[in-house]
């Protein structure tokens, strides 16, 4: 089938065609600045924009930086106020006259791992956790997600592991590599003794440096970069449409 994939992020929102029984782009992705005040409507205008530059009017998956119940944006993190209780489903198919579902934004990039990249034929339990200006989670058990887990919220030693270990955190502390694989050490041992998955897979865009910080991890649990990096949420968010 195929949908249009669209990832909306805090400074970009990309989209493109995606052939979800190949996870191929069917073309080059279009790039739009995220709307500064990053409300839902000015959000669903750039989709529709995006839409309309490829001539859609077949159905649209869209990645969001939130946990999405139903359609409903349930909780703002990173993103304006105003999404939270906004039926995003309703209002992005308002807008753009195409049939739109909107998933986590990590629970789409670990759709498109497991289908497509490091998660393919995994077995056990696999946990992609998303690296950037949060951290986002997806856990699957025998290929099966449980959407909408926020493990980036976990709260560790007083704090939100999103503040303390995600890639903003390594850039606002300017920490080196070894300090932040330490603290990034630390969540994903939290995660290890809570879930003890089979394989952490890291995605955002820190998993191009991977080889800085990866081979310094200590945990047991088997870890591997992403392998879709860029196009994971534009792939995912077409496959998340599939589940609707
Ligand atoms: C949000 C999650 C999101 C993650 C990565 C967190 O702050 O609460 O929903 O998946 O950031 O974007």
């Amino acid at each position: 089938m195929h949908i249009l994939g669209i990832d909306i992020g805090g400074s970009g929102i990309k989209g493109a065609p995606v052939d979800t029984e190949t996870g191929q782009l069917l073309a080059e992705r279009l790039r739009i600045k995220t709307p500064k005040n990053g409300e839902p409507e000015p959000i669903a205008e750039v989709v529709n924009q995006i839409a309309q530059s490829f001539n859609w009017n077949s159905p649209i998956g869209i990645g969001f930086p939130a946990p999405i119940k139903g359609g409903v944006t349930m909780m703002a993190a990173n993103v304006s106020e105003k999404w939270v209780g906004t039926n995003a489903d309703a209002l992005f198919t308002k807008i753009t006259g195409c049939d739109c579902t909107m998933i986590n934004d990590a629970d789409a990039a670990g759709l498109a791992e497991m289908t497509y990249g490091a998660g393919r034929g995994q077995p056990g339990t696999v946990i992609m956790v998303t690296l950037g200006t949060g951290i986002g989670s997806a856990i699957f058990h025998r290929g099966q997600l449980i959407p909408n887990t926020e493990f980036g919220h976990l709260e560790i030693e007083g704090e939100d592991a999103e503040f303390r270990a995600s890639d903003a955190a390594r850039q606002r502390d300017d920490l080196s590599w070894k300090k932040y694989a330490k603290r990034l050490n630390k969540y994903l041992k939290t995660m290890e003794k809570l879930f003890w998955p089979n394989l952490f897979i890291i995605g955002g865009g820190i998993s191009k440096e991977s080889e800085k910080f990866i081979p310094l991890l200590t945990i047991d649990t088997h870890v591997v970069p992403a392998q879709l990096l860029n196009e994971a949420g534009i792939v995912g968010a077409a496959l998340g449409a599939l589940r609707k």
